[in-house]
């Protein structure tokens, strides 16, 4: 129960690490937003993680009214929360730099970098009227150690860290710690994703181990476990860090 009394607003919680942080924060007590564009994938989630200390909320992190909406709506439902993951994003189909299509690399920056604008917009003054909080972004490992064919997805996680680390500073006085983690790839349904069909997906999935000292890929555990700690009280010392869970990817 490292989390009890506290609230979070968790995006991208309908699917994959998003999912297991809402099971894993209500595990330790905290009481959950499940918001998502996928409005059935995250009352799926909320339900399993339940007994009415989690609801979900459906909303597109890219478009400031839903965004507005969405944080009303949490705000109404909880009077407040003092945590915030930014966490839902999208990838890019592997492509070379100068041949993503424009619409692809606008969508990228429009979900994954603009969102947290809107985020800073409608959801931070929720956590100064409380008082402070924790702020998560989900960044990635690629930001800092590319992969080819990703250039567009990884340019939009380096700006997640820029980002962090610019709000860090801005945010200490509010008692608001702001913090991003860089996970490595993980079996997730966006892995799926980035290639054709499961076929390619598993042959990706042998080379990528090999890139990884600890020998597998992360898992969604691996990402709840960091944002519990970033998110409790055992950090209140610890803003503008950028944590790599990434099996020593970094280091290999
Ligand atoms: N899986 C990986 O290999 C990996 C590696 C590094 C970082 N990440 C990052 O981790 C985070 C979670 O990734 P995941 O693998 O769990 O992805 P996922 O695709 O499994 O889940 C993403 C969720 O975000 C939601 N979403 C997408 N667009 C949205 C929008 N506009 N508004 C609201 N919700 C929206 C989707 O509906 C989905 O439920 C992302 O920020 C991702 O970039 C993932």
């Amino acid at each position: 129960m490292r989390l009890n009394g506290k609230t979070a607003l968790i995006t991208g919680a309908g699917s994959g690490y998003g999912a297991e942080m809402a099971r894993r924060f209500r595990a330790e007590g905290a009481r959950v937003a499940c918001v998502d564009l996928n409005l059935d994938a995250a009352r799926q989630v909320a339900a399993e993680a339940g007994n009415g200390a989690a609801i979900a909320v459906q909303c597109d992190v890219a478009d400031g009214p839903s965004v507005a909406a969405m944080v009303k709506e949490v705000d109404a439902q909880f009077g407040g929360f003092d945590v915030l993951i930014n966490n839902a994003a999208i990838t890019q189909h592997p492509s070379r730099t100068g041949r993503t299509p424009e619409a692809e690399v606008d969508r990228l920056f429009a979900i994954n970098v603009k969102s947290l604008y809107h985020m800073a917009a409608h959801a931070l003054p929720v956590l100064r009227r409380v008082g402070g909080g924790s702020v998560i972004n989900i960044a990635s490992v690629t930001a800092l150690r590319p992969r080819p064919g990703m250039t567009w997805y990884n340019a939009t996680k380096a700006a997640v860290i820029s980002i962090t680390q610019s709000m860090a500073g801005e945010f200490a006085p509010d008692r608001i710690r702001v913090n991003a983690i860089a996970p490595a790839v993980g079996r997730t349904p966006m892995f799926s994703e980035m290639f054709k069909d499961e076929a390619e997906a598993d042959a990706a999935h042998d080379r990528l181990v090999t890139t990884i000292p600890l020998g597998r890929l992360c898992r969604p555990t691996d990402i709840a476990a960091a944002a519990v700690y970033l998110s409790s009280d055992e950090a209140e010392y610890v803003t503008g860090i950028i944590m790599p869970i990434d099996g020593g990817r970094l280091v290999g």
